[in-house]
């Protein structure tokens, strides 16, 4: 993949059907916009279009903000596929897996964790991803975890420490969580900002997840929980009573968790192509959504459950499978997505198209959203471009 470096402003004419996500939330017609400088300079009636350095008429396409990805594992080593295999022959998915992918990341270079982090990136860049978080979690001793944070620091827009996923082979619990919430917080916290623990039968019960997330707060990081995902697990409870940024997965809900979540400002981050990977019920989007709960979609990319860069994937299931309109969506895939990394208003806001704001955007290979999902599985990304830079793939 290269990207061209584009000097001045660019006027983006042609137009067919404009999503910003304003307050007005609608999908205007008659739009164009300016580009410059890794902003959007100006946005409006294509008729009353300024001038611009260079022009490019897209003919009629959808345009839309760039998804942004908020739950990621890119930085790992070996293959899972026979255990991919051994689930759609009737195996249950088990924590335990993640020992297999921590053993190969901790046999892998630093170079191969960066170059294998990159490919993934790309790959998620070339369907439209623009923003991206990822984690660390398959290290699980100081200096594995450290490695991954600064890998996923060259790679990552975001990066969020992990440590907390398992408890590794040959290490007491205790132990463990001292190491997890002291020398390994340290030497982590140069590169990341959010934290993160496996609230799960098989990896962290709710005390010992209240207590490396506590940690971490007490270190500057946000919250970001993995809750109900095999089971009712209390980790969404537990996100709800801290305001943590994010509960992700969230696939076994009782009313009281998502009472919790509408009453809190917790997003509800749901992976339904890790719901379709392990065999488990969708989460509960549209209940959620009609409890007022914000919700997220992202794709989970990661060797065991989910191993997919696709956000367009995860929009198409989200509104065949788990009832959500486009709009909604494509919303949870963007502006949603922003909202749990604290990233939605201002300056260096992601996930939608306001003047003054990131140029994110992507252009599809079609006249509407709502292709996203009508033509499920067709490969639309016409178009891509990151901080105003145009990719190219
Ligand atoms: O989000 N659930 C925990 N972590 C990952 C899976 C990790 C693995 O199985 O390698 C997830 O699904």
């Amino acid at each position: 993949m290269t990207t061209t470096e584009l000097t001045g402003t660019e006027l983006v004419t042609g137009i067919g059907e404009l999503t910003t996500h304003d307050e007005s939330g609608e999908r205007r017609r008659d739009a164009a916009l300016v580009i410059g400088a890794g902003r959007i300079l100006w946005i409006g009636s294509a008729a009353k279009a300024p001038a611009a350095d260079r022009q490019t008429d897209v003919d009629g396409r959808a345009v839309l903000p760039g998804w942004v990805d908020t739950h990621t594992h890119l930085v790992f080593g070996g293959d899972r596929s026979a255990e991919f295999e051994a689930r759609m022959n009737g195996q249950a998915y088990a924590a335990g897996g993640i020992t297999t992918t921590v053993d190969a990341t901790r046999a892998a270079t630093e170079e191969q964790l960066v170059a294998t982090a990159r490919r993934l990136r790309h790959e998620a860049e070339a369907q439209g991803t623009t923003f991206l978080e990822t984690k660390t979690g398959y290290g699980l001793d100081v200096a594995s975890e450290t490695r991954s944070a600064r890998a996923a620091a060259q790679v990552a827009d975001v990066v969020t420490f992990l440590g907390a996923h398992i408890v590794p082979a040959g290490m007491d619990r205790r132990d463990y969580l001292d190491l997890v919430t002291g020398p390994m917080l340290t030497a982590v916290r140069p590169y990341v900002q959010f934290i993160d623990a496996f609230c799960e039968l098989g990896a962290f019960d709710v005390e010992e997840t209240r207590e490396v997330l506590l940690a971490g707060r007490a270190a500057g990081l946000g919250l970001r929980v993995h809750g109900n995902q095999l089971g009712f697990s209390g980790g969404v409870q537990l996100a709800a009573e801290l305001g943590a940024a994010s509960v992700d997965h969230c696939n076994f809900l009782e009313p009281a968790d998502i009472d919790a979540l509408a009453a809190g400002t917790t997003v509800a981050t749901l992976l339904p192509a890790c719901d379709l990977s392990t065999r488990q019920p969708f989460a509960p989007a549209r209940q959620l959504l009609d409890a007022g709960v914000t919700i997220a979609l992202a794709t989970n990319c990661n060797p065991g459950t989910s191993y997919t860069t696709s956000m367009p994937f995860c929009v198409a299931t989200a509104v065949l499978q788990m009832g959500l309109t486009v709009g909604e969506a494509v919303w949870a895939a963007t502006r949603g997505a922003a909202r749990s990394l604290g990233r939605d208003q201002g300056a260096d806001a992601v996930g939608s198209l306001q003047v003054g704001g990131r140029a994110n955007l992507q252009v599809l290979n079609a006249p509407s959203i709502s292709h996203l999902a009508y033509r499920p599985g067709v490969p639309l990304t016409d178009a891509v471009w990151r901080e105003g830079v145009r990719v190219g793939h």
